[in-house]
């Protein structure tokens, strides 16, 4: 096992995966955003993995002319976030550490019981209601209120956290407007996150306990914890909801695969591993290299920006034949969570909330009312948007 810290160099392979892959056309030079868009299985997964190429911090460039007070919340907001992005940085892996610690497969299975009764009430309300959506009224409230318990955020607060990721989700755009109004929200959560860490956590508030222990016996100092608290509100939801969303929509419209699940739970496993590949929750973000990579027939200089997503490398023909197809059978090694030291934190739970939505929804879906799973529903969109002709 290679030492990630030992070298920051770009490795021989990972140059000669580059390199193969400008030949190939699965690695081109895109004018328009000046990046190298990368879409090959290998070389995504070398980039990823090899601690040279790190991904870049969204700008820190606020529209000018602010009022002062608003340009210092802003600005407070972007510091916390910030904390987490250093790169080849200790810390970040030291606040990871104390992140991923309740996120991992044995660690979920004691909050397991409680998301499994949510999920079952959630789908018994919809059948005594006679009418709803399976989106808006099962998986999007699931995910959202299941990851603000183990958060620990108070009831009266959960407005403003779900307000404050959906302005952080535009991050991504990276103008000023949006890092403005990220900023802002972010500023906003920090005296409530402050609340949270002084109070005593409430009771499956996983996330929120490991961070109170890291602050008491000093692994992390408190801007650490905020910055902890503040990523995870940003990157635990959305995400996460389009992911059960679509896997829940696709088990609606397509009997024969629900039967297929329904035979057996334990298929479940890979297949909602498959409705993560092939979902539309991929990630396309800026890398950047941090030394020199050296060619057959040229360098690309440090700084070259090369831009990574999971969508191409997920449906990469050398690595998943008949990509298109959904194989609920294949083993798929997907590069949705990322790949390597910054691997996504939160993929056990996704895996363990897709399991149970799919089994709360096989086990309800005779008893559920036809209006939510009709031609004219979410289910009937969906069906309509991945091509199938489904017999209601
Ligand atoms: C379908 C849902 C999700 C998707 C597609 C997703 C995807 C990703 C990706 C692509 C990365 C970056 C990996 C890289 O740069 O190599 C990431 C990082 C991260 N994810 Fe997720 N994620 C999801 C859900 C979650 C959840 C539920 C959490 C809960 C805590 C979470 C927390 C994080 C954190 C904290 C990081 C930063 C890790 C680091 O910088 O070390 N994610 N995620």
């Amino acid at each position: 096992m290679p030492d990630a810290d030992a070298d920051h160099g770009v490795s021989g392979t990972v140059a000669r995966l580059i390199d193969a892959g400008i030949a190939a056309g699965s690695i081109c030079w895109e004018p328009a955003v000046q990046m190298w868009r990368v879409s090959g299985y290998e070389a995504s997964r070398a980039l990823l993995t090899d601690r040279c190429f790190v991904s870049l911090a969204p700008g820190r460039e606020l529209p000018p002319g602010l009022p002062p007070a608003i340009e210092a919340a802003a600005r407070r907001g972007i510091e916390v976030q910030a904390r987490w992005m250093g790169t080849r940085d200790d810390a970040h892996l030291r606040i990871r550490a104390i992140g991923a610690a309740p996120l991992g497969p044995r660690p979920l299975t004691r909050i397991e019981p409680g998301f499994r009764a949510r999920a079952k009430a959630l789908l018994d309300a919809l059948v005594a209601r006679g009418e709803g959506d399976l989106v808006a009224d099962f998986t999007d409230a699931f995910v959202r209120e299941g990851f603000l318990d183990l958060m620990g955020v108070p009831a009266r607060h959960r407005v403003t956290a779900d307000r404050c990721r959906l302005d952080v989700d535009s991050y991504a755009r990276h103008t000023p407007g949006s890092l403005l109004r990220a900023g802002m929200m972010q500023a906003a959560m920090i005296p409530i996150f402050e609340a949270m860490l002084d109070a005593p956590a409430p009771e499956g508030a996983v996330i929120l306990k490991a961070a109170q222990a890291a602050l008491a016996d000093g692994r992390i100092d408190r801007e650490e914890a905020l910055s902890l608290l503040s990523v995870q509100v940003v990157a635990g939801i959305s995400s996460s909801q389009t992911a059960v969303g679509e896997l829940v929509l696709r088990l609606a419209a397509d009997s024969e695969l629900r039967a297929f699940a329904a035979a057996d739970l334990g298929r479940l496993d890979r297949l909602v591993e498959e409705s993560v590949r092939l979902g539309e929750h991929h990630f396309a973000r800026p890398y950047i290299a941090l030394d020199d990579v050296v060619l057959s027939d040229r360098t690309l200089p440090a700084g070259t920006l090369f831009l990574l997503n999971s969508y191409d490398p997920n449906r990469d023909p050398g690595q998943f034949p008949d990509p298109e197809r959904f194989d609920s059978g294949r083993q798929p090694q997907h590069l949705t969570f990322g790949a390597g030291v910054r691997r996504c934190i939160g993929r056990h739970l996704v895996h363990l909330e897709l399991v149970i939505a799919a089994e709360a929804l096989i086990e309800a879906f005779p008893r559920l009312p036809r209006a939510c799973l009709g031609l004219d529903s979410s289910v009937g969109a969906y069906a309509r948007a991945i091509g199938l002709n489904p017999a209601w």
